[in-house]
């Protein structure tokens, strides 16, 4: 059996995505806010992010997959899905679980430009440094982590463990 060693509960959890959400909700009080989450990891960290904003949002999905074998990245993207959502003029912002080498999002951030959105900003639930390959700016960012595969709050291991309310990390 894997070990499960904690890293944060989901009292901490709720502490940092309030924190990032009145922050969020400052910067872009007064524009048109398109939060876009990336599937399938984040959909938990934005469904508590938009609970925890105090200003309007849209909200739209991509899908992004890039794992062959469970915890190393082909750096292979494909897009599941597609946002449906018109972005021309809109103020963009991405909503990841976690970055690691950084290619997805240097991916989606191109794909993203190509519907002229007025601007676009990152927000991650974690941001992994240990492996980091493609330069991105973060915008906002909950918890770093050096080193190690994390599990929990929409965080998977070949489509396990989404559903642990805290976050760990993954011994195998
Ligand atoms: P990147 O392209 O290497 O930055 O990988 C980003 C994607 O890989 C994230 O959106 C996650 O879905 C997945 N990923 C990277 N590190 C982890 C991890 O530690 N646990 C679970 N998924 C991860
Ligand atoms: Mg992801």
């Amino acid at each position: 059996m894997p070990d499960l060693l904690p890293v944060l509960t989901k009292d901490d959890i709720d502490k940092r995505v309030n924190a990032i959400a009145r922050r969020i909700s400052l910067d872009y009080k007064d524009r048109e806010l398109v939060l876009i989450g990336v599937l399938k990891g984040a959909f938990i960290f934005l469904s508590d992010l938009i609970q925890n904003l105090t200003i309007p949002v849209k909200v739209d999905f991509v899908g992004a997959s890039s794992y062959s074998s469970g915890t190393s990245s082909s750096g292979n993207i494909r897009l599941t899905k597609e946002v449906d959502i018109d972005l021309r003029n809109k103020d963009i912002l991405i909503v990841e679980d976690i970055v690691d080498t950084g290619l997805t999002l240097s991916y989606l951030v191109d794909y993203l430009k190509s519907f002229n959105p007025k601007t676009i900003k990152i927000c991650t639930l974690i941001d992994k440094h240990e492996r980091r390959e493609a330069k991105v700016n973060i915008d906002y960012v909950c918890h770093v982590y050096e080193k190690g595969f994390l599990v929990g709050y929409g965080l998977d291991y070949l489509e396990d463990y989404r559903d642990l309310p805290g976050i760990y990390h993954l011994k195998i």
